[in-house]
């Protein structure tokens, strides 16, 4: 297959996407902020399954980013990402400057708030970030005018928080979902995964041992979630980590799940600090 175009503003994007709107060809698209891995390329294959064009972003959103967090030196790998993308089949990768989607700067952007579900779980303790997550994603949805959008489990709140967009401005766009890819010991596939040195490396499938742990305690029956929490993040401790939270969600609104509902249908999630590396993780679980 082909090298996708790349295009980095919005004048050349309008013109092709309005050449494929002409001839009704709709568009997938898979936004990302680039280093692509396999689990991208994951996203990428689905997008291909559920539109005839398939455009990717690539576009490191300030707005996200907290300010004690890792904007500037967050990996720019532009070509490495062309290059990997070359053999799926992508018509084009949207890879914009910062004033081709924020016009009239960062600073006096519009922002979305999107209350309750960016405040909990990852939003207790990275203020703003969903806020940011929002405001571009629907930045992107404008621009592109996807008929589907491709997000990953991985980043199962912001999936959450996403839907709850579309849907409260009825965005014409389905959101699709990808569940995580893993490197074999369990770890999921992460661009911040490269920040971890060896021995971090080794040590880092331990959160997602410890949220497996979870679900084979409610698959056993347990539904005492607090303590399950609470022993999971003693666990984590134990080992060196910081856990910023263990939490376990009812699946689709993320809130604190009724232990008595049926059939129940739970997320069980975490994110930890291992050295000066935030590692986030998920899994589901449903009663059978
Ligand atoms: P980024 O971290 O680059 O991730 C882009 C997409 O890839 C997200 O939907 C994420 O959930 C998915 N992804 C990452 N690792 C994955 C894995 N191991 N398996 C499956 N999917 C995976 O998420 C963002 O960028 C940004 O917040 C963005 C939505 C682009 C807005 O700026």
């Amino acid at each position: 297959m082909s090298r996708p175009v790349l295009v980095r503003e919005r004048g050349a994007l309008e013109e092709i996407l309005s050449g494929w709107h002409r001839l009704g060809e709709s568009v997938a698209l898979v936004p990302t902020m680039g280093n692509l891995h396999a689990g991208h390329h994951r996203l990428v294959e689905r997008a291909r399954e559920l539109a005839p064009r398939v455009v990717v972003s690539i576009f490191v959103n300030p707005t996200q980013f907290g300010p004690n967090e890792d904007y500037l030196r967050y990996p720019r790998t532009l070509e490495r990402d062309l290059q990997g993308l070359e053999p799926l089949g992508v018509d084009l990768v949207y890879a914009p400057e910062v004033a081709d989607l924020y016009p009239l700067g960062v600073r006096g952007a519009v922002r979305i708030e999107v209350p309750g579900l960016s405040e909990i779980l990852c939003g207790a303790s990275r203020p703003g970030h969903f806020s940011g997550v929002a405001t571009v994603v629907l930045r992107l949805l404008t621009a592109v005018r996807p008929g589907v959008a491709v997000f990953g489990e991985k980043d199962y709140q912001q999936c959450a928080l996403i839907r709850h967009l579309v849907r409260d401005l009825a965005l014409p766009v389905v959101i699709d979902r990808v569940p995580t890819l893993r490197d074999p010991d369990g770890l999921a596939l992460s661009s911040r995964n490269q920040y971890l040195s060896a021995l971090e490396r080794h040590e880092a499938p331990f959160l997602y041992r410890t949220l497996r742990a979870i679900v084979d305690a409610l698959e056993a029956g347990s539904r005492d979630f607090l303590q399950l929490e609470r022993d999971a993040c003693a666990r984590l401790e134990d080992s060196g980590w910081s856990p910023d939270y263990v939490a376990i969600r009812a699946e689709e609104t993320l809130a604190e799940p009724d232990p008595h509902a049926r059939p129940a249908a739970y997320r069980v999630l975490g994110a930890a600090r291992l050295g000066t590396t935030r590692l986030i993780d998920n899994i589901g679980w449903r009663q059978s």
